[in-house]
């Protein structure tokens, strides 16, 4: 898509994490339900919640945790709240969401942003995962499906803020290796998640 290639300088921090996840981001494409033929209304409620079972409690702990560095806006790139309100549009009961506890460690500010190189990649896709669902299911930004389009036209610009964010933070090897490490471990971590939920292909 268009983010890479405008990306001019790619850090090293950024070649480290796309080498140490590649693999772990295909095998988890492959075996998520937004392609399945049996993808149904009721099945997308299910596969949201099991998205919202693991954002809330990964995004409350990135804000607990004290170790978002001081210049980084996380509240405008926080996604449980859009994910909730689809939740709600699509009629799903509020009050009983399943959430995961097995979480990566966030204990510094490398962690916080391998977590987060995570979670704000995961928009790039969502601009081709958003078409899909609204041809297969008309649904949109109005009527649940409003999280896998939560940048909308500024999916790009986010993406590249990010990771000039990222390549523009002076880090050793070690933190790039704890970068890495904590972008690994939430991959891993959301796979064995949706997993517990069986909402994977
Ligand atoms: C079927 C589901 C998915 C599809 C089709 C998909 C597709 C894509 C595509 C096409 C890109 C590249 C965008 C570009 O080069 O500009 C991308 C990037 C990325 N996706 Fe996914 N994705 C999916 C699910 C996920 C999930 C669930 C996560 C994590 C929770 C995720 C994390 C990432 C990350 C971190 C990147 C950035 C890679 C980089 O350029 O460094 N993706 N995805």
């Amino acid at each position: 898509m268009q983010a890479k290639a405008r990306e001019v300088h790619v850090p090293p921090v950024l070649q480290d994490l796309r080498a140490g996840t590649a693999e772990l981001h295909i095998a988890l494409e492959k075996r998520l339900p937004f392609f399945s033929d049996t993808l149904d209304l009721r099945a997308f409620e299910r596969l949201m919640r099991a998205y919202y079972g693991f954002y809330q409690p990964l995004e409350a702990a990135l804000q607990d945790s004290g170790a978002i560095p001081a210049d980084f806006d996380l509240v405008s790139r926080l996604k449980a709240p859009t994910l909730q309100r689809d939740l709600h549009a699509l009629g799903a009961n509020g009050g009983d969401f399943s959430l995961c506890r097995q979480l990566p460690a966030i204990d510094s500010a490398a962690a916080c942003l391998g977590v987060l190189y995570v979670l704000e990649g995961a928009t790039l896709g969502g601009q081709i995962l958003r078409r899909e669902i609204a041809t297969r299911l008309s649904l949109g930004a109005d009527n649940g499906a409003a999280f896998l389009d939560i940048y909308g036209a500024a999916t790009g610009r986010r993406w590249r803020d990010f990771i000039e964010y990222l390549g523009s933070r002076p880090m050793d090897a070690d933190e790039r290796e704890a970068v890495v490490a904590a972008a690994h471990t939430t991959f891993s971590c959301f796979e064995r998640w949706l997993e517990s939920q069986e909402v994977l292909v």
